[in-house]
């Protein structure tokens, strides 16, 4: 099985415009979808889309909490969230013709450091079945920035494999406890090592100067471009076919999600690299985030090329 984190979830809804928005006018909302939302709610559903079994972990408090839980139900992702006394945030995606995506984020609620205890101590007993465990995204207020690696850490003395997704110093900490698998995208990279990539020379090097710390898979997503990967093997990049895109919101959290089937049904570096980037593209042909049809995905892996560098 196949956990995945999420400590900052939200009730994502997203409201579809008739007309161009006006500021400062009332404005009627053609068509409203809410989702469970948060990344790892999004490598959650694509792994379950993968048709590997999934459960999804973090925080979740109040009546959206509920809601947020009765959402994943619809998507059939099993749950076991911490309830802390807070409300889950809101954020809100308005989409029109004009301006194409308008995001509204709630900053959400402060967590208290009593709830983060709690949570660590869950922690083990959560993971327990998994063999493979993603951690995604950004933290609410009131979380320190080392929970991730002390997520990672005990993980790993548990005999699990660990991918992390994140950024800023959550991202550097994380390093520190040697998780099995980062990916970054290019911004992510540039703002860990505060520097300015132009080449995928700079993305190789920074790539290496991540796996050089222990880190035995580095995965560098390139958008259109694919993906990169350091590993013990050498370095390699997975190109996706040119498609038609719908959406790429989620397309990072897609590929954690192949990435991960890919570690839980041992497949080679090359071939998780491959069937991660397939995964993650799949996405990009569909309007919503962690999802696609397997039968595209089917086709694209066909199509997704792997080539040493
Ligand atoms: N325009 C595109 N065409 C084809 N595939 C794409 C496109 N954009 C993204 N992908 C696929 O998705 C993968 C991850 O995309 P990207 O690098 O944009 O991740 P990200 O920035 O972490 O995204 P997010 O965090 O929003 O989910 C890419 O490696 C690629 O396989
Ligand atoms: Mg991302």
């Amino acid at each position: 099985m196949i956990t995945t984190v999420t400590m900052n979830t939200s009730i994502d809804k997203a409201y579809f415009m008739d007309h161009e928005v006006q500021n400062g006018t009332v404005m009627r909302v053609s068509r409203c979808r809410n989702s469970a939302g948060g990344k790892g709610l999004n490598v959650a559903r694509a792994v379950k889309l993968c048709g590997e079994k999934v459960q999804a972990t973090g925080l979740a408090g109040g009546f959206n909490g509920k809601y947020l839980e009765s959402l994943l139900e619809k998507d059939e992702v099993q749950y076991q969230f911490l309830h802390i006394a807070g409300e889950t945030r809101c954020c809100i995606n308005i989409l029109d013709e004009c301006y194409g995506s308008t995001e509204y984020l709630e900053p959400g609620c402060e967590v208290a450091a009593e709830e983060e205890d709690r949570f660590l101590q869950r922690f083990p007993e959560i993971i327990q079945k998994s063999k493979i465990i993603t951690i995604s995204g950004s933290v609410p207020r009131g979380i320190s920035k080392n929970i991730y690696a002390k997520m990672i850490s005990k993980a790993k003395e548990m005999g699990k494999k660990v991918i992390l997704d994140t950024s800023g110093e959550l991202l550097k900490e994380g390093i520190k406890a040697k998780p099995t698998v980062v990916k970054p995208n290019q911004d992510e990279i540039e703002l860990l090592y505060e520097v300015e990539i132009h080449t995928i020379e700079d993305v190789i090097k920074y790539a290496r100067k991540i796996y050089e710390q222990g880190i035995p898979y580095v995965v560098i997503s390139l958008g259109g471009e694919g993906a990169l990967m350091v590993c013990e093997e050498g370095v390699f990049q997975g190109k996706p076919p040119k498609l038609e895109v719908v959406n790429t919101v989620g397309c990072g959290d897609s590929m954690v999600g192949g990435l991960a089937v890919a570690l839980e049904r041992n497949y080679t570096s090359q071939e998780a690299l491959k069937f991660a980037v397939a995964v993650a593209s799949a996405n990009a042909l569909s309007p919503n985030t962690g999802d696609f049809k397997p039968e595209i995905c089917e086709k694209i892996l066909s199509e997704v090329t792997v080539k040493r560098l």
